[in-house]
């Protein structure tokens, strides 16, 4: 049965158009009363148990396990960010000099500040898939240029499995299996997709994946996951906290000092991990996503959104091939010459939030959202368009 719209389980007021789950999702109710709970329980401290330091944060990490399809959870380890989680990643990469470490053009900056850093201590070089000139298969080509970018010389790949300002789509698979080929790690950054874009470490093999859970995964601001492959089993983490050592949970021995971490990516984990507030709020997020099927997001959102898509094609928008892009973010570019503050006035005074990235004004929903989010949209690019075209002809 095709999915029906979940407006209800959120808060969203009515005359609101929220088209922005890209930068911020909103949360659930049920999410807010989790994160509620978590905020009485630290008035009544007596309440907490030893196990709540650690027993909750381990079912999110299967709950986050199950999202990207992987069987072990010791190989998930919640971080503060996306950069915390790069961060521990990038500490146990050793380059060469003139080694690549290849990256699309405008990625998102904590995935690249990160590689600069690396790449100058080595003498390596960062190597970036530039954005193909032709807007026609643009996806296609760009997903070429990837692949003949890797050789020999590629120590790391690292990128998203979509762009996170356009949506378009990056043919993962065929990369893991090139970088396989010339020995090169593959990190993704997942933070725009999974969740909403059907994800499987199983089947990509990465080396590492890190990824936001303020969007679409509906957590709050300041949680993220990271998985971390075999190649990082005997990393050194970026942080030493208590918390990340074999029998941690025994409290009478803490100052027995132990040398040995816990199992696999419990060294990467980032200090107070247990957080009563936050691991309450993500662990009813993820529950609720695991309820969903990225599949039917991604039929959701194409079917709530095709209709703006053609008109404002029609209306010398540029929107890329719909089976280039994904369908719950896409990227529209407006004609040459469309006052582009005029529309961020007219968006703000009509309560539609959408994001400004690039040459992009980004579009992104979920199943929240609802074809006449869309219409809402398209009638304020329409009507500006009129107005200017108005103006210009009696100037
Ligand atoms: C692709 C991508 N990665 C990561 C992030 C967030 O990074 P961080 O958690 O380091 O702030 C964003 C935020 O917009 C993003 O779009």
């Amino acid at each position: 049965m095709f999915i029906q719209h979940q407006k209800h389980l959120f808060d969203i007021p009515k005359d609101v158009t929220y088209l922005n789950i890209a930068a911020q999702s909103p949360s659930s109710k049920l999410v807010t009363d989790a994160g509620i709970k978590g905020i009485l329980q630290k008035s009544q401290p007596h309440t907490i148990a030893g196990a709540d330091y650690f027993e909750p944060v381990n079912e999110l990490r299967k709950l986050f396990a199950k999202v990207i399809d992987c069987n072990d959870h010791e190989r998930i380890a919640t971080a503060a960010s996306v950069s915390y989680g790069l961060a521990n990643v990038a500490n146990n990469i050793t380059l060469q000099q003139g080694d690549e470490v290849l990256v699309i053009e405008e990625q998102f900056p904590s995935n690249i500040y990160v590689w600069k850093t690396l790449a100058d201590r080595y003498n390596a070089i960062i190597r970036t898939v530039k954005t193909p000139k032709s807007r026609k298969n643009r996806g296609n080509q760009w997903n070429n240029d990837i692949l003949d970018a890797i050789s020999d010389k590629t120590a790391v790949v690292a990128m998203g499995n979509i762009h996170w300002s356009n949506g378009t789509l990056f043919d993962l698979k065929a990369i893991r299996k090139k970088s396989k080929e010339h020995n090169a790690l593959l990190i993704i950054d997942g933070s725009q997709s999974i969740g909403a874009v059907p994800f499987s470490v199983k089947e990509l093999q990465p080396d590492a994946v890190v990824c936001a859970g303020y969007k679409w995964l509906f957590g709050p601001y300041g949680c993220a996951y990271s998985y971390f492959g075999p190649y990082f089993d005997n990393g050194t983490p970026i942080e030493e906290n208590w918390g990340n050592r074999l029998d941690s949970d025994k409290f009478a021995g803490l100052t027995k000092y132990q040398s040995e971490y816990k199992p696999l990516a419990n060294r990467y984990a980032v200090g107070e991990s247990g957080n009563f507030i936050y691991v309450k709020m993500q662990t009813e997020a993820l529950k609720q996503v695991l309820l969903w099927s990225p599949n039917d997001i991604q039929k959701y959102c194409k079917d709530i959104s095709s209709d703006a898509v053609t008109k404002l094609q029609e209306l010398g928008c540029h929107i890329a091939e719909s089976e280039q892009r994904t369908h719950h973010l896409f990227g529209i570019e407006l004609p040459d010459g469309l006052d582009q503050k005029a529309l961020k006035r007219i968006l703000q005074e009509q309560n539609i939030f959408v994001s400004f990235r690039g040459n992009y004004i980004r579009v992104s929903c979920h199943l929240f959202n609802t074809r006449e989010d869309f219409n809402n949209l398209v009638d304020c690019i329409e009507s500006l368009m009129k107005n200017q075209c108005h103006d210009i002809h009696r100037v």
